[in-house]
């Protein structure tokens, strides 16, 4: 459902943007892009427990074996990080959540948190991509291991094999991309977090995105979406 947003009572001029959408349907892709052209902060909730995981901090320690199976880490854990990290001043003009959230109890929180911080209604923007794509592009990831910048070995190859373009990392495969793995979070994603189409529909925030289109096309149109408020015709 297509909704409308400029003008609408109570959305905030600093923007708040949810991307919601599958494992693998290219909201990681996709955020890192908006954020650099629109100045937004990327906050991936993804990326924020592999950081705990590889520092081995208590809180990446419970989270690894979760992570590892491809289930939900509690929201307990995950809500009290991202409204710390919401709370800091580099949010201050707005914000692309990525991988947040994934549960109903999650999105009422953050509702919470989005009105405590005057931040008037999110866009979230559902990023639609059949299940056959999605396991073909999780497969094929390969993730910067210094700058978390992602390529594919089907899409997008970097300049030099097995390097990163940006920062010469060295590009490596997530440890939940393994086939078994992925069907568990394709699982989880469609108990947990597909119920959110219908909250956010309901609130009339929701846009969706067909994903199926080349990363430069899906750029552009998700550009338009956020400028205007609306999905494309
Ligand atoms: P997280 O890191 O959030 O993973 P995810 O949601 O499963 O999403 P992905 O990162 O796999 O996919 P993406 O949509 O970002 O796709 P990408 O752009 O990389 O979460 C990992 C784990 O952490 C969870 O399983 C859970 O355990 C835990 N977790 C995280 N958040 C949580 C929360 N809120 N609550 C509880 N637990 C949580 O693209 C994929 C590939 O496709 C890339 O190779 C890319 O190059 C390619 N690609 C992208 N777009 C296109 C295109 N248009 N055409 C062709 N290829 C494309």
């Amino acid at each position: 459902m297509a909704a409308a947003l400029n003008g609408t009572p109570g959305v905030s001029p600093r923007r708040a943007l949810i991307f919601l959408g599958p494992p693998g349907a290219g909201k990681g892709t996709q955020a890192k892009r908006i954020a650099r052209t629109l100045g937004l902060l990327h906050l991936s909730t993804g990326d924020m427990l592999r950081d705990h995981v590889g520092r081995e901090t208590p809180l990446g320690l419970l989270a690894r074996p979760i992570m590892d199976d491809g289930g939900l880490v509690p929201d307990e854990i995950v809500l009290g990080m991202v409204a710390e990290r919401l709370g800091r001043p580099d949010c201050a003009n707005g914000f692309i959540l990525d991988g947040f959230p994934r549960t109903l109890p999650q999105a009422r929180e953050l509702d919470e948190v989005l009105r405590k911080g005057s931040w008037g209604k999110p866009l979230v923007v559902n990023f639609v991509v059949d299940e056959e794509d999605l396991i073909r592009r999780l497969t094929g990831r390969r993730t910067c291991s210094i700058g978390g910048e992602i390529y594919n070995i089907y899409d997008r190859l970097p300049k030099v094999a097995g390097r990163c373009d940006v920062d010469g990392g060295e590009l490596i495969q997530r440890a939940d991309d393994r086939p078994d793995v992925i069907r568990e979070r394709l699982d989880a994603y469609n108990v947990k977090t597909k119920p959110l189409e219908d909250y956010y529909s309901s609130q009339g925030v929701l846009m969706e995105l067909s994903g199926v289109l080349n990363m430069d096309a899906v750029t552009l149109t998700l550009l338009e979406m956020v400028e205007t408020g609306a999905s494309p015709a």
